[in-house]
């Protein structure tokens, strides 16, 4: 199979219009578990495999600590925030941080974390479809950030508008797509019912143009995604 070239790859989901964030929902929600093993403390063997071969991860992770570092008392919206392995350590660091995700079974996991580590008064996650919860709020944040998100979101103008109505600083991690992993993985993903997208640096860019956003900064992570941080455009 040849690599097709990157202008043309960006949305590698089946034209099927039934592939909705009702199949993204449902994937995550059976996946919680799963996926939270992935920052797992207890299976050293599992976690030093993820970290060789999924470290943009862990890497979309740090970029986003160091944007934000001056946590105390800041307000933070993680959106998608899965089992709340960010939002956590966020509140660690004295910032507020409020948690969406339209995964009960995330949520859970998310509230135990931060429990468990004792920031349960500084995390509030919500049950939510961004869109949908967005449309509810006027609050603004010091910052804004979805990290492994937009690989399920067939609208991006639109969420990274919304998410820039609620925060001037917008943090996103995008996957970009790469033979053969985006292939493997849109294969992966079709074969449970869930939809993947990926973008290459010219399509963040006008995305981000769309959205009324200006890029401040942007780091790729290998060749598996790539890193940003954007302000409103003057
Ligand atoms: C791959 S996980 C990433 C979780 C977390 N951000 C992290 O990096 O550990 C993607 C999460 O986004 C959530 N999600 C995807 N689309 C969403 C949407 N439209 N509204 C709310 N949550 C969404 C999923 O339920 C899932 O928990």
């Amino acid at each position: 199979m040849q690599p097709e070239p990157l202008d043309t790859v960006i949305n590698m989901q089946d034209n099927d219009t039934s592939l909705g964030s009702a199949d993204v929902r449902d994937y995550f929600k059976r996946t919680a578990v799963t996926f939270d093993d992935l920052y797992g403390d207890d299976q050293q063997a599992k976690t030093l495999f993820n970290q060789i071969f999924r470290k943009a991860i862990y890497w979309r992770f740090d970029l986003t600590f160091e944007a934000l570092k001056d946590g105390d008392g800041k307000r933070y919206l993680d959106i998608g925030c899965g089992s709340g392995r960010h939002a956590t350590l966020l509140a660690e660091r004295g910032a507020h941080v409020t948690g969406v995700d339209f995964s009960d079974e995330m949520l859970e996991l998310a509230r135990q974390y931060a429990k468990s580590r004792d920031v349960s008064a500084r995390t509030d996650f919500q049950l939510g479809q961004f869109f949908e919860w967005a449309k509810r709020k006027r609050k603004k944040y010091d910052a804004a950030y979805a990290l492994g998100v937009l690989d399920y979101i067939d609208d991006s103008v639109g969420f990274l508008s919304e998410m820039s109505r609620l925060s001037d600083q917008v943090i996103v991690a995008w996957p970009t797509p790469s033979f053969p992993r985006s292939q493997l993985r849109t294969w992966r993903y079709k074969r449970q019912g869930c939809p993947v997208y990926f973008y290459n640096k010219k399509n963040i860019e006008d995305i981000h143009a769309s959205a009324g956003l200006k890029i401040e900064r942007i780091h790729p992570l290998g060749d598996a995604s790539i890193w940003t941080s954007a302000t409103k455009a003057a």
